[in-house]
């Protein structure tokens, strides 16, 4: 099975996890900006690699519009974000938001913790991340998870670690 990993990546973490995932199996990398359905009509499988932005799945529709035109067999989806692996239940929540119900059964998804990186953060994205710190801060009776995002939101850190590609590479070994 011929495999491509479509990736958008705006400061890095996307990009790290699409290279440690090509050092396990045999696939190619693009750049989801140099992506057509002509080129990936060369593909079996095509995995699109993007972030959680803001409670979305950044460029979802567009990664769905560019597979479904290109024909290829087989679709998954990758996402880094902040929000840590054992908050299960924010990360099925965003699958959720994001995905149809029939979407969630048939195109298989993955999430692997990253971080934040501010040194490599576009500008506007910069001031969106101020925005929630400020309103996370003037937030009362702040949960577990407030707290731990409050905290997340005041500078970069780095949670990626290259166990949590373990769940695709399988996924991708099984053909
Ligand atoms: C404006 C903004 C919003 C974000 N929203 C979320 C979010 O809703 N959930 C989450 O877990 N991480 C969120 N993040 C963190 C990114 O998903 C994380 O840094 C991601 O790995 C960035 O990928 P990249 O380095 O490939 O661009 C956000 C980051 C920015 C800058």
């Amino acid at each position: 099975m011929k495999t491509v990993i479509v990736y958008k990546s705006k400061t890095g973490f996307t990009k790290k996890y699409a290279e440690m995932i090509a050092g396990e199996v045999s696939c190619d990398l693009m750049e989801l900006k140099k992506a057509t359905p002509e080129k990936l009509a060369q593909y079996d499988v095509v995995v699109f690699g993007t972030r959680f932005f803001a409670g979305m799945v950044d460029e979802l529709k567009k990664a769905k519009e560019l597979v479904a035109r290109s024909g290829a067999k087989k679709f998954a989806v990758f996402a880094t974000g902040a929000t840590p692996n054992a908050a299960e239940d924010i990360v099925n929540d965003m699958w959720k938001n994001n995905f149809t119900p029939e979407e969630l059964e048939t195109i298989p998804h993955f999430y692997m913790q990253s971080g934040i990186c501010y040194d490599k953060m576009p500008f506007g994205e910069k001031m969106m991340m101020k925005m929630a710190a400020k309103m996370m801060k003037n937030q009362k009776d702040k949960d577990e998870m407030g707290q731990g995002f409050e905290e997340a939101l005041k500078g970069s850190f780095d949670i990626s670690d290259i166990a949590y590609i373990a769940p695709l590479v399988d996924y991708l070994k099984e053909d």
